[in-house]
């Protein structure tokens, strides 16, 4: 191997570790911005943060208390037929409170606050009673708003939205 040829193969080593560099910087760069934007990004694709489609009208008999997951809230249908929408945090310390079937309340399981059908306090540390999200019916459909949730001292019928 000649000496000019050993130099040009050295140039492009270096140039190769070069571009490598520079390739791994690139990749590194896009990764975290993506990352980034996926964090930033507004949670308005139906997912909580945005309007829920929680179901026809049909699925939630009077009386009962529905968990809608991607939501993170109960949609409470109040034996008038209303519907009051209980955001799953709880009021206390923000623990993910379930609705215990056979206790008849919300029971959570962090320092132990209880809160009947209308989302208000029954027991425990909790200060005030579960927020609440807007609901409303369109076509039979019932949808509720997660941008914004309420929050309240007691429960009243303003709270509720009619079928
Ligand atoms: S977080 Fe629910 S009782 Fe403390």
């Amino acid at each position: 191997m000649t000496k000019e040829k050993k130099k040009k193969e050295k140039i492009d080593r270096s140039q190769f570790l070069s571009l490598a560099w520079l390739g791994a910087g690139l990749a590194l760069i896009g990764e975290t911005l993506g990352a980034l934007g996926w964090f930033i990004q507004p949670i308005n694709d139906g997912g909580f943060g945005g309007i829920i489609k929680a179901g026809t009208l049909e699925e939630f008999p009077p009386g009962s208390i529905t968990l809608v997951k991607e939501g993170r809230f109960f949609l409470s249908r109040l034996d008038d037929g209303s519907f009051l929408a209980l955001w799953q945090r709880c009021t206390h310390l923000g623990c993910s409170v379930p609705w215990e079937e056979d206790e008849d309340q919300f029971h959570c399981p962090c320092h132990g606050s209880l809160f009947d059908k209308l989302g208000e306090v029954a027991g425990g540390p909790a200060p005030r009673p579960m927020d609440y999200f807007r609901v409303f019916i369109q076509e039979g459909e019932v949808f509720v708003d997660t941008e914004e949730s309420f929050e309240r001292k007691a429960f009243d019928p303003s709270q509720t939205t009619q079928a």
